[in-house]
């Protein structure tokens, strides 16, 4: 890259550059609020443990979209408006079972949600498009893991939870509870979270007057990156890598070893939390539970290990993506689709952002600095 020469920039016009927009406020918000000193966080007035204890992931939906709780009924039409949606248009469903079996399946998805928008009216309202959405992204992850396995695609349920659905469709095999359950938490852990780049990305999609699938889709690209949700796939492969250690699997080792190298740890660390990730304790208690009845128990025991030794060395603790690693691997799902489910869960609040900022648009549009060079002469190409 060139050297540049700085003394032709006017610093008065751009006082201060923000790399990482680092705690600008840019958009008022009713969908979430993060405390990152206290390690607190809220969705639309319901404090994190209160959902985690009580809501299930529609429930979550509904309070994202609607700012408050549904009523019996209204819970009762949105699980029958999910469930009568679940079914991919054809062309869609073929394009996942012909793609590249090899392909990301972040990928996919991306494309697949990208190719949903093809097969709604043009004057289909947000609302309904974000139930299409919601509805069907688990049945392209679950169809694009089994065609890419060579199993047969099992079609949606017409009844039960997103949850449940989701990992019978995935095993072609009817959950039981328990594991419904820790499906259904991990959904309602990962539905939102204020001004994140997947969320920022759809604002800015939304904020072009451009539409909701579109949105989505980039939204699904900025996910996708092992600095935000990419994050939980990372998480599983370095526990791998240690598993295929053996005997002299040392996770205190291995994890000094990389911040030798300046090297990042995937699922640590956060740009608001400023200590333990709320979400985070709710999974370490899952992955510890999941972990014993599996007997994968020593993945949880090299967890903490890294949770001890990323404190004492850095300071820095985990954050969603670390423990939800170890809780998906306990319940059978393949590590790349791990960030999937991610997505599966966050279109609750990718939408309900959306939905906010529609009805109280401005585009959005930051400024750079230029540090190029300025009136350059022109060379012709025979000169260059
Ligand atoms: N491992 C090692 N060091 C870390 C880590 C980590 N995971 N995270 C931060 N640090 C260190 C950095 O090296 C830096 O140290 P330095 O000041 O000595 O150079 C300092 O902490 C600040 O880190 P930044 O990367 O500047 O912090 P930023 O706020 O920009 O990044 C981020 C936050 C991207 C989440 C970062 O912590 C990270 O890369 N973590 C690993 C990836 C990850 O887990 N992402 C998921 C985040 S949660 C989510 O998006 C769902």
């Amino acid at each position: 890259m060139a050297e540049h020469n700085l003394s032709h920039i006017d610093l008065n016009e751009y006082p201060h550059i923000n790399k990482g927009l680092d705690g600008i406020v840019a958009f008022s918000t009713t969908k979430s609020n993060i405390n990152g000193q206290t390690g607190e966080l809220i969705y639309s007035g319901y404090h994190i443990d209160t959902l985690a204890e009580n809501a299930t992931f529609e429930e979550v939906c509904f309070l994202l979209w609607y700012d408050r709780l549904p009523n019996q009924t209204e819970l009762d039409e949105l699980h029958k408006k999910l469930q009568a949606n679940r079914e991919l248009p054809e062309p869609v469903l073929t394009y996942i079972k012909t793609t590249n079996p090899k392909a990301e399946p972040m990928a996919v998805v991306r494309s697949a949600v990208s190719m949903l928008a093809d097969f709604v009216d043009d004057d289909a309202s947000d609302e309904y498009n974000a139930i299409i959405m919601t509805a069907q992204i688990p049945t392209i992850i679950a169809a694009f893991d089994r065609a890419r396995n060579g199993k047969e695609v099992v079609a949606p349920l017409k009844d039960g939870s997103t949850a449940f659905n989701f990992l019978y469709m995935l095993n072609d095999e009817k959950p039981g509870q328990a594991a419904e359950r820790v499906m259904d938490l991990c959904l309602v852990l990962h539905a939102e979270h204020g001004m994140n780049a997947s969320t920022f990305t759809c604002r800015s999609i939304c904020a072009t007057e451009s539409d909701i699938f579109s949105a989505v889709s980039g939204a699904i690209g900025a996910l996708k990156g092992p600095l935000h949700g990419g994050a939980n796939t990372a998480v599983m492969n370095t526990l791998l890598i240690l598993k295929e250690q053996g005997e002299n699997a040392d996770p205190v080792a291995f994890t000094k070893a990389k911040l030798d190298r300046k090297e990042k740890i995937m699922g640590f660390g956060h740009r608001v939390y400023k200590t333990f990730d709320p979400r985070a304790y709710h999974l370490r208690k899952m992955s510890k539970e999941l972990s014993e009845e599996t007997g994968h128990v020593y993945l949880y025991e090299w967890s903490e290990a890294m949770v001890k030794t990323m404190k004492e060395e850095k300071n820095i603790d985990p954050n969603v993506d670390f423990f939800s690693a170890t809780v998906y691997y306990s319940i059978g799902i393949q590590p790349d689709l791990y960030t999937c489910i991610f997505a599966m869960s966050r279109i609750s609040g990718w939408t309900a952002h959306f939905f906010e900022q529609k009805a109280n648009n401005r585009l959005i549009r930051p400024r750079a600095l230029y540090i190029g060079e300025k009136n350059l002469p022109w060379t012709p190409v025979e000169d260059r």
